[in-house]
């Protein structure tokens, strides 16, 4: 094969990279207002935290608040299902209004027939994993996914801190999609915020989950926002 010519070889596509609010850390109370701050900030899509008490020790909320969410803005909405048997409600979530729909790992065995439901539903399929799960329990379904989820903090809680191995395990993903599927985007979620996005996304993040960085007694949602993206410039 010719060799290239030194300086014709095309960079790396640079991807656009996608910033939005987890509700979970908002004030429930006034969740329209704080939604539509998150937008005047340029938020690009909603995260919706979704606990059971069961495949994680908290419980958050469910199928009339994401009804809710789906009104109140325009917004893609993906939602994040930290329960135990997910097939069971994949279809209730897709049609209360998530566009995307992520599923652990750790609760679906059948998880490659679960990302074929939610695909059928009409949703994105997303699969996630914990910080102690390696790259190669989701291996086999990279090739049929739409965005992959890197839990940055062991799921549960907002407001803890990023744990620095899921830097490389991001960097480990992009290089395994980039040969199955590299069109697909690595979504990262848990402790981010304006010191440390930038290394989120040059380890090869492109949709990046921000909750307590944005919804916290005292910040204004949308200059939050702004802060996070002026990081990256
Ligand atoms: C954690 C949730 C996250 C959480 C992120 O289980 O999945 O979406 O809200 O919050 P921060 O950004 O505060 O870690
Ligand atoms: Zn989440």
């Amino acid at each position: 094969m010719p060799s290239e010519p030194a300086g014709s070889v095309a960079p790396p596509p640079r991807r656009a990279v996608r910033i939005g609010p987890s509700i979970l850390s908002a004030d429930f109370l006034r969740l329209g207002e704080q939604i539509a701050a998150a937008e005047a900030g340029g938020a690009d899509f909603i995260h919706v935290d979704v606990m059971d008490g069961r495949f994680v020790p908290n419980i958050s909320i469910g199928l009339p608040v994401l009804e809710a969410v789906r009104a109140a803005t325009d917004l893609p909405v993906d939602v994040h299902l930290m329960i135990v048997e997910p097939e069971r409600y994949v279809d209730r979530f897709v049609a209360a209004g998530a566009d995307s729909l992520t599923v652990h790992v750790e609760a679906s065995p059948h998880l490659h027939r679960t990302l074929q439901q939610i695909a059928e539903a009409g949703a994105l399929p997303g699969v996630t994993l914990n910080p102690a799960t390696p790259l190669a329990a989701i291996e086999e379904v990279l090739p049929i996914v739409r965005q992959v989820l890197i839990m940055s903090v062991n799921p549960g809680f907002g407001g803890q801190t990023l744990i620095p191995a899921a830097l490389d395990k991001i960097a480990r993903l992009r290089a395994a999609l980039d040969r199955v599927n590299p069109t697909c985007p690595i979504e990262v979620d848990g402790g981010v915020k304006a010191s440390n996005i930038r290394r989120v996304v040059e380890a090869g993040a492109e949709a990046i989950v921000v909750g307590s960085a944005v919804y916290a007694p005292g910040v204004d949602a949308a200059e939050a926002m702004t802060a996070l993206r002026r990081a990256l410039a």
